[in-house]
């Protein structure tokens, strides 16, 4: 089939926390994102730093890192059709005051730095971001 992608997700340590890994799971594999693999892990605050350093010029920068960082986290690898698109669909707009009904960051998320998700915003970025976590 053409244009199957692989993608990267994260559930961050807000959504671990409160037991949403199953819930959010569930979301990707009904809308035909089959997960490859998956981790659960601590990172440091310095992989937490390496991992978002495309948003190293950002005054929310420091605090980032340091969310990721804070607690578990369950990084995967997702595979589908148009997969960067569709997991970006799924999981709305980053801050979820303004994402759609029934996304995942709606659903679950409870602020912009405690949006539930991550995801890879780009083909080019789901290469390195899979790479990153699932070095062979
Ligand atoms: P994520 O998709 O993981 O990518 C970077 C993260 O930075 C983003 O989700 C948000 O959780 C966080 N963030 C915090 N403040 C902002 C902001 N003002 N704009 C965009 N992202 C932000």
């Amino acid at each position: 089939m053409s244009n199957v992608e692989q993608t990267l997700s994260i559930i961050k340590p807000d959504a671990v926390e409160r037991n949403l890994i199953e819930e959010i799971k569930n979301i990707f594999i009904k809308n035909n994102l089959n997960i490859k693999n998956s981790k659960k892990i601590h990172i440091t605050k310095d992989e937490a730093a390496e991992f978002y350093k495309v948003h190293q010029s950002k005054p929310f920068y420091n605090d980032l890192c340091g969310y990721l960082s804070s607690g578990p986290i369950v990084v995967m690898i997702l595979e589908g059709k148009s997969a960067v698109a569709e997991n970006r669909k799924l999981m709305g707009a980053t801050n979820p005051k303004d994402a759609q009904e029934n996304t995942i960051r709606k659903l679950y998320g409870i602020s912009i730095d405690k949006n539930s998700v991550h995801g890879s915003d780009s083909l080019e970025n789901a290469k390195k971001e899979i790479n990153f976590f699932f070095k062979n």
